[in-house]
């Protein structure tokens, strides 16, 4: 007698379409939201670009390339505007959410410090809150920053247990929603993971950053389009490393098989004036003969010293950097020649 067939259950409706996972990113028009949405098009996603709808069109010249892709779609949304926010999510029900929308600039943040308080802490509560009330499977990535460790009294290299005393408004916001990640991952059980990522730096940095300042500048002087290049302190620290290198290790950090603190760093750490130095050399000039001081770009509080070591993420995930300081500042300064 022929076997009974077995009756298999009904199929549940696969929550990652067959063309790929769904991810939204805010920042997407920045640095490295540009190069998050670009790998992870290339792995098949459907990705869910934020921008913020403003009175004006916006900047999307990092992501023009991107418009077009089918897979790509731009949405409106906006931190500091919860209910959109939460009706993204609400719709979407992503697979991932990528949180890298931030008013970004240390600077900046002490001239307007609620509005960074705004939208990068309580802008990371109504995305958590959002996750949790309309989509709890989602997984949660917030970009956590190595200026959350500020000056915390210990020598370098920052790890993920060294203290973090912030000196910024911008690394008070982000220090408190690196605790709001871990409220929402311990108490409520999301997937909510985070890096704490150190300076990173590409062609497409944003031009009040000291490395896109400097390296456009370089260009501009060369091409004797401009005199002189003005900067503050030249002889604070940073660990620099590549963005798209560094993006690669969101994505891993994500795929990680539980949320986790990763820092990302190269481990290797250089003054402004070092960099300064390298890139004008690159072109053939002296720094000295064109790069003056001004105060009114002096900060406040100062971080003085960055260098991280991301022996964790290496060890876990296997991630490592490959390009080097000089690489970095030379390439800068070859993309600005090439594209003024
Ligand atoms: P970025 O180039 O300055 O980009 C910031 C992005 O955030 C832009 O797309 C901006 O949109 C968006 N944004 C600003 N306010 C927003 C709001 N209220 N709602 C939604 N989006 C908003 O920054 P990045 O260098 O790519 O950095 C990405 C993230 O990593 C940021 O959270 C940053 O704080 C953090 N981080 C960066 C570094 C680094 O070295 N790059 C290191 C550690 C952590 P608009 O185009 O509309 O302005
Ligand atoms: N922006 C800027 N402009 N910085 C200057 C200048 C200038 O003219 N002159 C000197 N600096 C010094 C700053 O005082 C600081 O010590 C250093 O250059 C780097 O400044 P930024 O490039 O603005 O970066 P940041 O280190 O303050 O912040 C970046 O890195 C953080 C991670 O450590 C940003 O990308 C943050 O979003 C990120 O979290």
């Amino acid at each position: 007698m022929a076997a009974a067939k077995k009756k298999t259950a009904p199929k549940k409706p696969a929550r990652t379409t067959q063309k790929g996972k769904t991810a939204i990113i805010t920042g997407v028009t920045g640095q490295d939201g540009s190069y998050l949405a670009e790998l992870l098009l290339g792995k098949g996603y459907q990705v869910y670009g934020v921008m913020r709808r403003v009175s004006s069109f916006g900047s999307t010249g990092r992501i023009d390339h991107l418009l077009d892709n089918p897979n790509f779609h731009k949405v409106y949304a906006d931190l500091d505007d919860g209910p959109s926010i939460d009706a993204l999510v609400a719709k979407v029900k992503p697979d991932e959410f990528y949180n890298l929308g931030a008013m970004s600039h240390v600077r900046v943040s002490f001239e307007v410090p609620r509005y960074t308080i705004a939208t990068n802490t309580l802008g990371v509560l109504t995305a958590l809150e959002a996750i949790r009330q309309h989509s709890p499977h989602t997984k949660f990535y917030q970009a956590s920053s190595s200026e959350m460790f500020g000056d915390p009294g210990v020598p370098v290299p920052f790890n993920e247990k060294t203290p973090m005393i912030p000196q910024s408004p911008y690394g008070v916001s982000k220090l408190a929603s690196y605790h709001l990640v871990q409220q929402y991952k311990n108490g409520y059980g999301l997937f909510a993971t985070t890096g704490i990522l150190f300076n990173h730096e590409s062609p497409r940095r944003g031009e009040n950053f000291v490395t896109k300042k400097i390296s456009l500048a370089v260009a501009r002087i060369k091409k004797g389009l401009q005199d002189k290049l003005e900067l503050g302190n030249l002889d604070a620290k940073r660990d620099w490393g590549w963005s798209p290198e560094f993006v690669e290790a969101i994505y891993q950090i994500m795929q990680h098989d539980k949320p986790d603190t990763f820092v990302v760093a190269t481990g290797e750490t250089h003054t402004i004036r070092e960099f300064v130095e390298e890139a004008f050399k690159h072109v053939g000039l002296n720094w000295k003969d064109y790069v003056t001081f001004h105060e009114k770009l002096l900060r406040p509080n100062e971080v003085p010293k960055l260098l991280g070591d991301a022996t964790k993420i290496r060890k876990t995930l296997g991630w490592k950097p490959a390009k080097k300081f000089k690489d970095i500042v030379r390439e800068m300064v070859d993309h600005d020649l090439q594209n003024l």
